[in-house]
């Protein structure tokens, strides 16, 4: 059976980029047809700059959202990364089969080094090695799939690469994982710079619709996004980037796609109204069902715990494998 991993780190409330791009994938398909873990990936927010509290209170949230989101705990695995050794253990074997050069080629640790240096901060060197802990999360429960948004395919092509590498070396261990990125909204950009994507951990939230938004919130920042110069909504990632976001967003929502979409809608007015219905539609079971997790906190802790218990089982052999393959004394 096809075994598919992924994940979510907690740095900041999740957004509709990440529902659209991951979440609503793996709820809806994904944990049906395969044998599926998912994980709140806690030891990834310490990469960057971060408060212990708000770490903690992120993590039990995005847990929840997933369990909100549809994830069923009787299809597939849902748990905690920091509840399960294996990830931090298989991390460092891969730090030995990674070279520093690849490293400093990832697109996200130039981005967001680049930014830290900016602001006068220092650069964790957790930051540079993040891809590695990032691979050994795939790696470590042999995943053929990893259904993630655009912005981690390059992220899931070193994990590729090491497995290769690995296997290589020292003999095959590893499966050798692919990304499954969505046809549609696999890279939603932010609604005041759709040059940029929308991402959890910004500094300004106007451009992000939060899962957890309120109807009317959801409504402003779409109601406010910026669009383009021109009137006629025409999709065109590089011509009309806002109209276009705009677009893909609405068809993700509603169905459809973006360019038979783009002929319905008269006006950028027009066209942000129905989106900004569509997100709020699309937002309300899930909402409403994470108010009634969070009224039921020992029903998502059990949920975490037993997850990290099947997951500890699945990647043990593999990492206990990997301790061999790469010439370590088993303990007696
Ligand atoms: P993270 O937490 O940034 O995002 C979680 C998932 O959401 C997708 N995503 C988006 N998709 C479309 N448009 C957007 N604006 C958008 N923003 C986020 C991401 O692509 C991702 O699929 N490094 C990962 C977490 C991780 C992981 C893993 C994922 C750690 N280990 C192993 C898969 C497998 C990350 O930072 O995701």
């Amino acid at each position: 059976m096809t075994r598919i991993f992924s994940g979510v780190k907690p740095t900041g409330h999740l957004t509709l980029g990440n529902y659209l791009g991951a979440v609503r994938q793996w709820a809806e398909v994904d944990q049906h047809r395969a044998d599926a873990l998912f994980s709140v990936v806690d030891l990834h927010a310490l990469t960057v700059d971060h408060d212990p509290g708000r770490v903690r209170r992120l993590s039990k949230q995005a847990a929840t959202l997933l369990l909100a989101s549809g994830l069923d705990p009787e299809a597939c695995t849902v748990f905690v990364q920091s509840h399960v050794d294996e990830h931090a253990r298989l991390s460092y074997l891969l730090e030995c089969v990674a070279t520093d050069g690849e490293m400093r080629r990832m697109i996200q640790y130039k981005e967001k080094s680049a930014r830290e240096r900016e602001r006068g901060g220092s650069v964790r060197l957790s930051l540079l090695t993040y891809p590695v802990l990032m691979a050994a999360d795939i790696l470590a429960y042999g995943a053929d799939e990893v259904p993630v948004g655009d912005d981690q395919t390059q992220h899931v092509e070193l994990s590729r690469d090491l497995a290769v590498r690995f296997n290589q070396r020292y003999g095959r261990t590893f499966v050798v994982p692919r990304a499954t990125p969505p046809a549609v909204a696999a890279r939603v950009m932010d609604l005041q710079d759709p040059a940029s994507k929308m991402g959890k951990s910004h500094d300004s939230g106007a451009g992000i619709v939060y899962l957890l938004d309120e109807p009317d919130v959801v409504r402003k920042k779409i109601l406010r996004a910026v669009t383009d110069s021109g009137t006629e909504v025409e999709y065109d990632r590089e011509a009309k980037p806002g109209v276009s976001n705009l677009l893909e967003i609405l068809a993700a929502c509603a169905g459809g796609n973006p360019e038979g979409l783009s002929g319905v809608y008269e006006s950028y007015g027009a066209l942000k109204r129905a989106t900004a219905e569509a997100v709020v539609e699309l937002l309300a079971p899930l909402q409403k069902r994470h108010k009634e997790l969070v009224a039921d906190p020992a029903y998502v802790e059990e949920v975490l715990r037993r997850g990290a218990e099947r997951a500890r089982e699945m990647a043990k052999p593999t990492v206990d494998a990997a301790y061999r393959a790469i010439g370590l004394l088993p303990p007696t």
